[in-house]
């Protein structure tokens, strides 16, 4: 039987560092506020002049594929997670693939399930090495939020949170596990609990002009953050023991969760419900804010960076976000 396995980890942030301080210069917020309610310290920012989607993947994937010791070249598919697409169309996934100079050789296909994309996107480029269809697949999670967010008191509780940035993992055909299973769900009864309406598809012809638009308000992130936090406490719990069971496997078997970096709360919450020491969590959000998708292949790509994820390790990922998705994955390293 064919296994998928984690071969290859990289990650890259845009330089600018945004403090508290900058944010409480700009809309009625504190440090305090922020460390308190969230965790974190600082994120990164896009520069206009240096950083896109594609190229903050491509800086990612080149990291990954050179601690993989491969190259461009061995790339079969590219799974690209990402809700901040650098155009409208077509996804970032074919920009990438120009990037790594692999045009017309591969296919490349879009995920836009938000914080849980990444887990989306691991589980289908498992299903393809599984099926012997490929066998090496890059595998991405990259975005640029800062350009969404409404920078002013009144959208202080997003742009408190979300960040940008990159992180990119190969995927190989293995003899041995590697990927144990992946768990995904969704409801669409919460859509609008967290989203951006626009560019929307299904409004009047003249609403979509940008000459008529008066109101940019749809354009930016609308979150309903109460609602949130209290749906992803109980999803993630949930699918981490879905997980679990499905493996026959206990929490004191897990040797790292790198959970979404949604919330620092959201993290101690998830640890003490599952009663995990703090040795079995990672979290960066400090660091790096929300990046939506790319949080995840960020927090794995810097853990094992830090030397915190070794041969056989079980490392579980799990999610939650817009959707609402959630999502979890088991992995044998
Ligand atoms: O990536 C996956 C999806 N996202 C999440 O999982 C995020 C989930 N939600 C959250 O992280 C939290 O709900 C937030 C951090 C967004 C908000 O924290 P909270 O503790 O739930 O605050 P709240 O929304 O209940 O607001 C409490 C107060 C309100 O003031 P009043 O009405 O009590 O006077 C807010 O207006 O805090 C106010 N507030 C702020 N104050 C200072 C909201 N944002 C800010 C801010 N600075 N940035």
């Amino acid at each position: 039987m064919l296994h998928s396995k984690i071969v290859g980890l990289g990650h890259h942030v845009p330089d600018t560092v945004i403090t508290n301080d900058y944010l409480s210069s700009r809309m009625e917020t504190s440090n305090d506020w922020i460390v308190e309610r969230t965790g974190i310290h600082e994120r990164r920012w896009m520069n206009p002049a240096e950083d896109t989607v594609a190229n903050m993947a491509a800086k990612a994937s080149r990291i990954a594929l050179q601690r993989a010791n491969l190259s461009e070249k061995d790339i079969d598919f590219i799974v690209f997670a990402t809700i901040t697409p650098d155009y409208f169309f077509p996804g970032s996934g074919v920009l990438l693939q120009r990037e790594l100079g692999l045009d017309g050789t591969i296919a490349a296909l879009d995920i836009r399930n938000a914080c849980s994309g990444f887990i989306y996107a691991l589980s289908v480029a498992d299903q393809f090495i599984k099926t012997g269809k490929f066998k090496t697949i890059l595998v991405v999670g990259a975005e640029i939020q800062s350009t969404a967010l409404d920078i002013t008191t009144r959208g202080r509780n997003t742009a408190v949170i979300f960040g940008d940035g990159a992180g990119a993992c190969i995927l190989q055909a293995s003899a041995k596990p590697g990927i144990l299973s992946t768990h995904l769900h969704s409801d669409g009864r919460f859509a609008e609990e967290l989203y951006v309406k626009d560019p929307g598809s299904s409004r009047p012809h003249e609403e979509r002009q940008p000459d008529q638009i008066l109101d940019t308000s749809t354009y930016k992130v609308v979150m309903n953050g109460n609602q949130v936090f209290k749906h992803a406490v109980v999803r993630f719990t949930e699918v981490i023991e879905e997980a679990l069971n499905a493996n026959s496997l206990k929490t004191e078997d897990i040797s790292l969760l790198v959970p979404h970096q949604a919330n620092l709360r959201i993290s101690q919450y998830i640890q003490g419900k599952l009663g995990l020491s703090d040795c079995q969590v990672y979290n960066n959000i400090m660091r790096y804010g929300n990046t939506t998708a790319a949080s995840i292949p960020i927090a794995l790509s810097e853990a094992w960076a830090e030397g915190k994820i070794k041969e056989n390790d079980l490392i579980c990922l799990a999610a939650f976000g817009s959707g609402f998705t959630w999502a979890s994955a088991l992995i044998r390293w």
